[in-house]
């Protein structure tokens, strides 16, 4: 039987050969100092251009959106040129590839942000630590500072930082970009209550903490279009420090404003991945209700459980995280059926040597 993974699917923006899409993996590997895409890093990226589409690891927005060691960014010209190199190899290999705009918020590190903490929506001591390497590249853990909560006069500069990363991914000539809301990071700061304490416009109603994504939603449509503009939700997640009371009722909130704002896409980060519950078929038919445009299911799926999403109507594609890793050539894998390599999880995060091939571009294909 035909798989319905393997159909073709139309984005606002473009038409994808098939619903197989790579979910975004940091993979800590850019180049130091600067956070610079590198050639092994096109060379990755090009493996698994058979994608519907890639999602790219997450890509800080700003110097102060980093929060784990060796992660690309695009801020800078070089970073710009960087992911070139890689837009177009995966271009040429016949795939599409949307960029993920990240900013941690307070999962980061003092080290990485001048002796200074990350920010957030408040200065809420929380329980979250982030991968950093020493000066030998060796990895290692580390609490995450309390952060300082960022003033309502700051705002405007922050999403200024997300139009420019913006402009940046257009020039480096990614098909989309995809906003981060996900994972208990910046902007999931400001929607859960357990992050935001705030008693200004950005915080205290479900709409007020939903205000700040919504306002870089909106400028990034501007910005672009809203075709062009996708992005990535996790209600209910549990990931550093969060404890999302109202993550349902939020979730399904966005959905309706993202539905009237007309988005690429809406990619549900799904919590059972990061000790969250899974979702039940209430949420995922009120997610459907709210948001007719195309939803990207990710989260422990497999070939069975995206054809019966998408059978029910509740998903149009299903991203594929950690089975990307060892499976270069998954899609194909799948609709054929062939044997999957699992993950060497020790080479996930990189190595010491900027550039490590290791454990991210030696997994073979199925031949
Ligand atoms: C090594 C690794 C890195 C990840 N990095 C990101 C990231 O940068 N941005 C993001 O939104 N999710 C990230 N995730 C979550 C994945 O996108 C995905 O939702 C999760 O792995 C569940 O899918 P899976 O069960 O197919 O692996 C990461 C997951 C893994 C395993």
């Amino acid at each position: 039987m035909t798989k319905l993974i393997s159909k073709p699917l139309e984005l606002p923006a473009f038409v994808t050969p098939n619903r197989v899409f790579m979910a975004p993996m940091t993979r800590m590997r850019a180049a130091q100092p600067g956070d610079v895409p590198t050639d092994l890093m096109v060379d990755y990226y090009t493996q698994r251009a058979g994608a519907g589409l890639i999602v790219t690891e997450g890509s800080q927005i700003s110097p102060e959106g980093k929060g784990y060691a060796d992660t690309p960014g695009i801020h800078s010209d070089a970073q710009v040129a960087g992911w070139r190199k890689v837009t177009d190899a995966v271009h040429a290999a016949g795939g599409r590839i949307s960029l993920q705009l990240w900013h941690v918020g307070r999962l980061t590190h003092e080290t990485l942000q001048g002796g200074q903490p990350g920010v957030s929506a408040s200065a809420i001591d929380f329980d979250g630590t982030v991968t950093l390497k020493h000066a030998d590249g060796e990895r290692y853990t580390a609490q995450s500072p309390t952060p300082r909560a960022l003033e309502v006069s700051e705002i405007p500069r922050l999403i200024e930082d997300y139009r420019r990363a913006t402009r940046n991914a257009r020039e480096a000539g990614f098909d989309m970009v995809e906003i981060h809301a996900a994972n208990g990071y910046l902007l999931q700061q400001f929607m859960s209550v357990s992050s935001n304490h705030r008693d200004d416009r950005y915080g205290g109603s479900l709409q007020n903490r939903a205000r700040l994504p919504l306002e870089v939603v909106d400028a990034l449509t501007d910005e672009w279009d809203a075709a062009h503009v996708g992005i990535r939700l996790s209600p209910m997640i549990k990931f550093g420090g969060l404890d999302d009371a109202d993550g349902m009722e939020m979730g399904l909130y966005m959905a309706a404003a993202l539905h009237e704002r007309g988005v690429g896409y809406l990619h549900l980060c799904e919590p059972d991945w990061a000790e969250g519950p899974a979702l039940d078929s209430a949420f995922r038919s009120g997610l459907r209700n709210a948001f007719s445009g195309i939803i990207i299911g990710a989260g422990n799926y497999t070939v069975a459980k995206a054809d019966e999403m998408i059978a029910e109507g509740f998903i149009d594609a299903a991203a594929f995280g950690r089975p990307f890793i060892a499976n270069p050539d998954l899609p194909r894998r799948l609709f054929e059926e062939l044997p999957l390599a699992e993950v060497d999880f020790d080479t996930v995060y990189g190595s010491d040597v900027a550039g490590y091939p290791q454990g991210y571009t030696d997994y073979p294909t199925a031949d």
